[in-house]
């Protein structure tokens, strides 16, 4: 059978702590939003030029009795981040959870992208982890305690012969999640997930049915997954009872890299 989850548990322990969420109006950052909410926890709508969206997406939490606050930030900019999470620290309160999902993907063979291309995605992809981790972790630090939960790729692992530029992004993503783990661990738990292919406007540029059936036909599961299935994971990474959880990458990806 070829069930799809639908349902999403709520970690007691998440329940009133603060949870920035970047790329939250994306496909899977919405599924992750709800994931938090559905534990109670305090959430933090990140987006990069959709105020409108984002207002209307806090009108709705709030509205359901989630406490949440929209912030707008490129990712790439020390200033703008450093500005997002100090509002969100005085407005919603200093931020327990990180979760760096918010990314970027371009196709592009090494032989064919232009340097500009490259470090369009480096920059989204691993500078973005890089300055949201580096504002977050001084308060955690402070405190004692927090979570950082990084949004890596399948890709990272397997390679993809159109994706270059990608795939060595979320691989660096990795790497950082691993450093990162020792250098602030235990006080501050970091952790990553490695999906396979989703069903996201993040992959809706491309994927004809030849480039699902090409990218999905390897998968034990057979399809694409759905941002439900992957966002209940975040959530447990960020909750106590994923204590034992430093430096780890979790592979939900349906069965393509085994590891
Ligand atoms: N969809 C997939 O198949 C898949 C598979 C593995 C990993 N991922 C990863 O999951 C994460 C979420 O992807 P998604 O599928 O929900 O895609 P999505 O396109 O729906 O969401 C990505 C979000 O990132 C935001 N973003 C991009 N550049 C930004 C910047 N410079 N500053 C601030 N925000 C920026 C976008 O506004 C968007 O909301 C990404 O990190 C992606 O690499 C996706």
């Amino acid at each position: 059978m070829n069930a799809q989850a639908t349902t999403t548990t709520a970690h007691p322990s998440l329940r009133g702590r603060t949870v920035l969420v970047t790329g939250a109006l994306g496909g899977l950052g919405t599924a992750i939003v709800d994931a938090f909410a559905a534990s109670e926890a305090r959430v933090a709508v990140h987006h990069l030029g959709q105020a409108g969206e984002a207002a209307e997406r806090v009108r709705r939490l709030t509205e359901a009795g989630t406490a949440a606050m929209a912030v707008e930030a490129d990712i790439t900019d020390w200033d703008a981040v450093e500005g997002m999470v100090a509002r969100v620290g005085s407005e919603l309160g200093p931020i327990d959870v990180l979760v760096n999902n918010a990314g970027y993907m371009a196709p592009g063979r090494l032989a064919e992208i232009s340097l500009e291309e490259w470090r369009k995605t480096l920059t989204v992809d691993l500078d973005g982890v890089f300055l949201c981790s580096r504002h977050v972790l001084g308060s955690m630090l402070e405190r004692g305690a927090g979570v950082i939960v990084n949004v890596s790729s399948q890709l990272a692992f397997k390679g993809a012969r159109d994706y270059v530029s990608y795939c060595a992004a979320k691989a660096g993503v990795a790497g950082l999640t691993r450093a990162l783990a020792r250098e602030v661990g235990p006080a501050v738990r970091v952790n990553a997930i490695a999906p396979g292919p989703v069903d996201t406007p993040f992959i809706t540029p491309w994927a004809t049915e030849e480039w699902k059936r090409e990218r999905t036909g390897d998968l034990v599961i057979g399809r694409l997954a759905t941002p439900e299935e992957i966002a209940p994971t975040v959530a447990f990474l960020a909750s106590d009872d994923a204590a034992l959880y430093h430096g780890q990458v979790l592979h939900l990806n349906g069965g393509g890299v085994m590891a």
